[in-house]
């Protein structure tokens, strides 16, 4: 099926509730990418598309545990994110969001169409619902013991522990998660989506799928044995796209629904910027199109399963081609983990390191059929013995002796020997196999061909020793350095897909014009550069990764690992709490009496230039207006801080902080992980009132 006309590829949309880390990186998007930029070279007709999930529960609990809405905290996880992998060179060409209008009336539409197709179906259903709360608590809202396995604290979707897909009213002993409150259960009405219709059209389906991962395959046939049965598809939630039916209107679609519809309404708006707003139903629309889902294991049954019937239900729409879904990366050894911040984060990765270490140690490394594990250590030696030593040593050592011995020209090629006709043989062979490899989304086979065929150049220069015959032959030695420049051309070019940006660096070192990304792979061996081309200017691709480097980052993980081994983070609590050494110093009423304490309001908050962890916060305390510095910077945006309650200490001395005068000092708390909570009172307290 390789040769259809049309590829569109996606990567699952993450969560806008959060940063990314080196885990979803190397499950759903760099495979893709590596996958896409090949696709590209070959010249075929792609399109790669992704964009943030900006609804569901996550994001909604995030929200309310920040006091912010869920705007402020996708607009913040959206840009983050966009940025993030604009940085680590994931090429989408398009980056959208859900909670755009476009794609809530896209969602909407499908909606209805199924509605009016017969696959919805309304029913009553007793859900939990907060007493204290006074509403429903979908999902995550409630989480509880594990009916399957017994953990406890499984979510009210999920459990995180044996994977099981739970209905919430079965949860023993739920709690809500928004205030511990014990939910009671209460009739509400909701809309099915009758899975169980579709079952045999998609076991049909996926037995023509013959080729797909097994993982993916058996996962779905433990679906069918079960038992398709009816999923709800909307929620008693405010965020989210509205339910389009009377009587639903304080509903919301279930982000399931509406989120991988978001691949579509991504494909809309990138259609809409490119100038030829229809050009997405040659994609969609077109039975020919070769549509491939990258995810991470945990999205299976929605790609796989759900949304299949979801197409099948409404049409007019293509079917999943390919669903390349990834194992697990893992940490260290441990499992990543958000809530207890035990994870290499994307963003501050790239403010300390260069992408392409980081996609060649994930790509060689990539989960693909079992879960994989990245270390600090292996990083570092990934690139220093095999980015810097083999590939960027070949490099290195050729071009050096060119610029040299023969005045930054390409030698002249005399007669072939065996050894030259060998590796440029090579570079023919290893083109059609990482080409076969990446067609079958295996980037571990393809990026170790890649890293082979420079291990074989570096030895074939060893073998030839140049620097012998530059006296006692120098046609040879001319030879043997014509050879070695094609077969960093071909470098270049085959390493586009892994490394992109060293390639691009190494294609302008080469002095070759245009840039890597537009060659063509089937040119690769073939094209050559002619001798007496002028070389460009020698630059380090890859400089070595010192211990120094890389030890604040182990120290870091290391640190968190000892603590929750020491029990001080408790591994199943959902946010984290630190625990302080008891507290045993006691002080006298007289002395607490000594701090005055009251509450303020934040008027108004700026960043302090060339201060990066500090704002300058402007507040009013009642009886008078003031202005603090405050240790904020990394913690919050200024706009979420404006307007709340919060506490400060009204007596202490003023200080200059950054040439900048502080007025006082607001409380808050610290996790064990570094992160910030402000010490806030509720909206109607008085600006200025004393607390005692
Ligand atoms: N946001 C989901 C996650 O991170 C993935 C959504 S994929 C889509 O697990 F298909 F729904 F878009
Ligand atoms: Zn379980």
């Amino acid at each position: 099926m390789t040769t259809a006309k049309r590829i569109l590829v996606t990567s699952a949309l993450p969560y806008a509730n959060g940063p990314i880390h080196l885990g979803h990186l190397a499950g759903a998007y760099l495979p893709a990418d590596i996958f896409v930029r090949f696709q590209r070279l070959k010249k075929r007709d792609i399109v790669f598309i992704c964009g943030s999930d900006e609804h569901g529960v996550p994001i909604t609990i995030l929200a309310d545990q920040q006091g912010v809405t869920p705007q402020v905290i996708v607009d913040r996880f959206h840009e983050m994110n966009k940025n993030a992998f604009t940085k680590a060179g994931i090429s989408f060409d398009n980056y959208s969001r859900t909670s755009l209008p476009e794609h809530k009336a896209l969602s909407q539409e499908f909606f209805l169409k199924l509605y009016e197709k017969g696959h919805l179906i309304e029913k009553s259903s007793l859900q939990f619902y907060s007493p204290k709360g006074q509403r429903f608590l979908p999902d995550r809202y409630v989480e509880g013991t594990c009916p399957n396995c017994g953990y406890d604290r499984a979510r009210g979707d999920q459990c995180d522990k044996c994977g099981k897909w739970i209905d919430q009213t079965q949860l023993i002993n739920p709690v809500s998660t928004i205030d511990r409150d014990t939910p009671v259960l209460k009739a509400t009405k909701h809309w099915y989506m009758k899975l169980g219709d579709f079952q045999e059209m998609i076991e049909a389906w996926l037995d023509t799928k013959t080729d797909w991962k097994t993982n993916v395959l058996n996962y779905c046939r433990g679906w069918f044995k079960e038992g398709l049965r009816d999923r709800s598809v909307t929620r008693d939630l405010k965020w989210g796209v509205p339910v389009p039916i009377k009587g639903y209107e304080d509903k919301v679609l279930y982000v399931w629904f509406d989120a991988p519809i978001g691949y579509i309404s991504s494909t809309r708006e990138w259609a809409k910027k490119i100038g030829q707003p229809d050009r997405w139903k040659d994609y969609w629309l077109n039975k020919d199109t070769r549509l491939i889902h990258f995810i991470g294991k945990d999205n299976i049954v929605f790609h796989a399963i759900i949304w299949p019937a979801i197409l099948m239900g409404h049409g007019d729409y293509v079917l999943p081609d390919s669903i390349p879904a990834n194992e697990f990366l893992n940490l260290e050894g441990e499992k990543f983990s958000t809530s207890k911040n035990f994870a290499v984060w994307l963003d501050e990765y790239l403010e300390k390191f260069a992408p392409d270490p980081l996609r060649y140690t994930l790509a060689v490394n990539a989960p693909e059929t079992k879960d994989a594990d990245f270390s600090w250590k292996d990083f570092q030696a990934r690139n220093n013995n095999e980015l810097a030593d083999i590939l960027g040593n070949f490099i290195n050592r050729g071009l050096t002796f060119i610029n040299r011995n023969f005045n930054h020209q390409v030698p002249e090629r005399g007669n072939l020997e065996a050894p030259d006709r060998e590796i440029l043989a090579k570079i023919h062979e290893s083109r059609d196999t990482i080409a076969r490899n990446l067609e079958n989304f295996e980037v571990r086979k393809a990026v170790t061909e890649y890293m082979n065929l420079a291990r074989l150049a570096n030895k074939y220069f060893n073998d030839q020793e140049p620097w012998v015959n530059l006296k006692q032959n120098r046609a040879k030695c001319a030879t043997t350095l014509n050879v070695c420049v094609q077969v960093s051309r071909a470098l270049a070019v085959l390493g586009a897909p892994f490394i992109p940006f060293s390639s691009e660096k190494l294609w302008h070192i080469l002095n070759l014009s245009g840039s890597v990304h537009q060659q063509n792979w089937d040119d690769v061996g073939k094209l050559e550069i002619p001798s007496g081309y002028q070389i460009g200017e020698l630059q380090i691709l890859f400089p070595k990764i010192e211990d120094e480097q890389i030890q604040p980052e182990i120290d870091k993980l290391q640190k968190i690992l000892n603590r929750q081994k020491s029990g001080a983070i408790s591994t199943s609590a959902p946010v984290v709490e630190k625990k302080e050494s008891p507290v045993d110093d006691k002080i006298s009423y007289d002395e607490f009496k000594k701090v005055e304490l009251r509450v303020a309001q934040v008027l108004q908050v700026e960043r302090i230039e060339g201060a990066k962890k500090l704002l300058k916060i402007q507040i009013d305390l009642g009886t008078e207006k003031r202005q603090i510095v405050a240790g904020l910077a990394e913690h919050f945006q200024p706009e979420e801080l404006v307007g709340r309650k919060i506490v400060v200490v009204a007596n202490l001395q003023p200080a200059i902080l950054r040439g900048v005068e502080s007025n006082g000092m607001l409380l808050a708390a610290e996790s064990s992980d570094g992160k910030l909570s402000l010490v806030t009172v509720i909206d109607s307290t008085d600006n200025g009132a004393k607390i005692r």
